[in-house]
């Protein structure tokens, strides 16, 4: 196998997308497009091999790609995608083998498509293969145009065409497949002889053929693949066709999808066999949901982990939690920021759940707030029930021993502890701590007054 790069271009703004963000940040899927362009990549070379041209917010650009161990190359000036290649060339070690080009607002592009266009390159004798498709309506991309011998003879940007290249249908990806040597060699070629002023990479494949060096095309029949973001409508039409094509991937792994059109699944979340997904669930991040879970309608899971069994009933808003096997939350729930909940442990309606954990088979189950809690096991919260975590400047820990009682409406004014087995009496402020097995009551008692009625109306 031959030795293969990749460069991807991300240097430019984006100007259709009327953003103050660079183009290739903008999300799809619930990554940034840069984000799933280099996934593709890594079929082709270790991130080693990748070279990513930035220019337009440049900083922001590496900060998100960075992890995934690429390099970079700076274009200072966007004057154009042949200049963005050669501003890539000093950050390539070596000049042979493959060099594969790929533009950063491509997010549909599959691993499978790269690897098809390198195996149909190395197959034949051209200098470059170009992924191309027809589509009905071709308005905005570069048209190719083919010469007698069915090889690429140019490619005409829209901006530029004739009435007659306008009409023509076959159009160029940006994704080429070059002869490394062969590309070098004769980038330099290329003039800004455009009304844009810009390098334009398509000139290559007029330069190529001057030289006597065919161009192949590789034509795709679905080209829903080749899809390159400029306006944020193409970016919603990404977005839903990324999702769509994650929905179905489950489908086939064993998770129920009910009314799959009206989920939203980002591509980086996992879920188990044998789980549903009621309408309109998001599931966000890096969420991973395990077998036979249900995920209610509308709830919204992200960046939170749920093992085997557990339930999220609908309208729960779950963020960057844990819920152990057999757990149920909702409907209308919040967890938040580490909130734990315990295997079997119940959460209910109007439950806000922060920095907590409730241990194994624990219960609150109506209209509380549990934040920086340790709730022990089979603890019962009653309705109502709020832990005063805040004072106004720092938040303190609160400690719920295992088989407590907390009844309806305590308030517990931490920091506080309470004891394995004990009681707290409803309606109770508790300031103080409880020890084990005891009852505590902090609220006023009781007055009956009889008969108050009666001896209100002799007095009026
Ligand atoms: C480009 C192609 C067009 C093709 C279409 C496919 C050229 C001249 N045109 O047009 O034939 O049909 O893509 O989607 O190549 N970029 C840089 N530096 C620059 C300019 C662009 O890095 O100076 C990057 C952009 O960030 C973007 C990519 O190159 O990721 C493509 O640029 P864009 O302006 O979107 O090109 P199109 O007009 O769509
Ligand atoms: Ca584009």
């Amino acid at each position: 196998m031959m030795n293969t790069h990749v460069v991807i271009l991300a240097a430019g703004l984006g100007t259709r997308m009327r953003s103050k963000r660079a183009k290739v940040l903008h999300r799809a899927g619930g990554l940034a497009l840069i984000e799933h362009v280099i996934a593709a990549a890594r079929a082709l070379a270790p991130p080693s091999s990748i070279v990513v041209v930035t220019g337009h917010q440049a900083e922001e650009v590496e900060k998100v790609a960075g992890p995934s161990g690429v390099r970079f190359a700076r274009q200072a000036e966007q004057k154009g995608t042949g200049h963005a290649l050669q501003c890539a060339r000093s950050a390539i070690a070596d000049e042979t083998g493959l060099l594969m080009v790929l533009y950063g607002d491509t997010p549909l592009l599959s691993a499978a498509t790269l690897l098809r266009l390198r195996d149909t390159q190395c197959a034949s004798d051209a200098a470059a293969t170009l992924i191309t498709t027809a589509l009905h309506n071709p308005a905005g991309y570069g048209r190719v145009l083919m010469d007698e011998r069915g090889n690429v003879g140019a490619i005409v940007e829209d901006k530029a065409c004739t009435p007659e290249q306008r009409s023509v249908r076959e159009i160029n990806s940006g994704i080429y497949c070059f002869r490394a040597e062969l590309l070098w060699k004769y980038l330099g070629e290329m003039q800004p002889a455009n009304p844009a002023g810009e390098y334009y990479l398509t000139d290559m494949a007029e330069i190529l053929a001057r030289h006597g060096h065919p161009l192949h095309a590789m034509h795709l029949d679905d080209s829903s693949e080749l899809l390159g973001i400029n306006t944020r409508i193409e970016l919603a039409d990404a977005d839903r066709l990324l999702r769509r094509r994650k929905a179905d991937e489950l489908m086939l792994s064993g998770v129920t999808i009910e009314r799959p059109e009206t989920v939203s699944i980002d591509v980086q979340a996992r879920v188990g066999m044998d789980t549903v997904i009621e309408p309109a669930a998001r599931i966000l991040g890096a969420s991973e949901i395990g077998d036979d879970c249900r995920i209610g309608a509308g709830a919204i899971v992200e960046n939170s982990s749920l093992a085997d069994g557990a339930i999220v009933r609908p309208y729960s808003v779950i963020a960057d939690s844990r819920l152990e096997s057999g757990a149920q939350v909702g409907p209308f729930a919040r967890l938040r920021m580490n909130a734990e909940i315990g295997p079997n442990a119940r959460v209910g309606n109007f439950v806000e759940v922060k920095k907590s954990r409730l241990g194994t088979g624990s219960k609150s189950q109506h209209l509380a707030y549990l934040g920086d809690t340790q709730i022990g096991d089979r603890v019962n919260i009653g309705a109502g029930t709020i832990t005063c975590n805040y004072d106004g400047e720092k938040k303190h820990q609160t400690k719920i021993g295992d088989g407590a009682f907390v009844g309806s409406n305590a308030t517990l004014v931490a920091p506080l502890e309470i004891g394995n087995q004990s009681y707290i009496g409803a309606g109770s402020v508790i300031t103080d701590a409880v020890p084990d097995g005891a009852l505590a009551l902090g609220r006023g008692r009781q007055v009956v007054k009889t008969d108050w009625v009666a001896k209100r109306k002799k007095r009026d």
